[in-house]
């Protein structure tokens, strides 16, 4: 499975590298076969080797050049960063990406080879419309994306979970996973207000390949016991 730990806009570089350094030696004690990403804020990028792959939350299609606020490739080769999260609900509706601009750095980034975790994710008032609204709001979400990129990994976050506390049902979680998968055949993880206490049902849930955390995640050890959890799953 794949346990994945959006760090957002928190910790302190040298409290990333605590919290990372906690991960590695948690998932040497249990043997861990699992995948493990770490998204640190971009300031507390490190070097780091193991078994942890830190990925970046977001980074600009090119190399280097003037886009002032922006990193590029120059930046992450220094850290030897290789994966990165494209289209978050919070670039998209916070700060404002549009597909097409996401499509162009789904593109970029998928010709140097990393591995995308790509994010869709309906909010709250498209949710209330009803199933079929929902869907071909997600399916506009895969438009341009090649799905059959072999470094992808989807994750399904609706908007209106992320950060609040709330979840679908397992059952719609379940459901939605289904219809997801007839789009890409990618692993996909479930995102939004997962928490220690639910992580371990929702990654039972049919069709979920794993799970992206935000404030859950925070706590490293409610981050190595989520990972504990998937790794009993996979070993039951
Ligand atoms: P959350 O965030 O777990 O705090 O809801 C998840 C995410 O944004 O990836």
């Amino acid at each position: 499975m794949i346990i994945a730990s959006n760090l957002k806009t928190n910790l302190t570089r040298e409290k990333t590298i605590s919290y990372m350094m906690d991960v590695e030696n948690f998932i040497d004690t249990i043997s861990c076969k699992q995948d493990i990403f770490v998204f640190p804020a971009q300031s507390s990028l490190n070097l780091h080797v193991g078994k942890v792959a830190q990925g970046v939350q977001n980074a600009y299609a090119t190399k280097n050049g003037a886009f002032t606020g922006e990193i590029g490739t120059e930046q992450l080769e220094e850290f030897k960063i290789k994966t990165i999260l494209i289209g978050h609900s919070e670039r998209r509706h916070i700060l404002g990406e549009t597909q097409k601009s996401i499509i162009e750095k789904f593109n970029f980034y998928k010709n140097l080879g990393f591995k995308i975790i790509y994010c869709v994710g309906e909010p709250l008032e498209v949710r209330e419309e009803g199933l079929d609204v929902m869907m071909k709001y997600l399916e506009l979400q895969y438009e341009g994306i090649d799905t059959k990129y072999k470094n992808l990994i989807i994750a399904y976050e609706p908007v209106w979970a992320i950060g609040t506390g709330l979840t679908p049902t397992l059952e719609d979680i379940s459901n939605i996973h289904l219809k997801l998968k007839e789009k890409s055949k990618a692993p996909l993880l479930y995102g939004g207000s997962v928490k220690v206490d639910t992580a371990k049902d929702i990654l039972a849930c049919a069709e979920v390949d794993g799970i992206l955390v935000g404030s859950g995640a925070l706590n490293v050890e409610n981050f190595c016991s989520m990972i504990k959890d998937a790794q009993k799953l996979e070993t039951n």
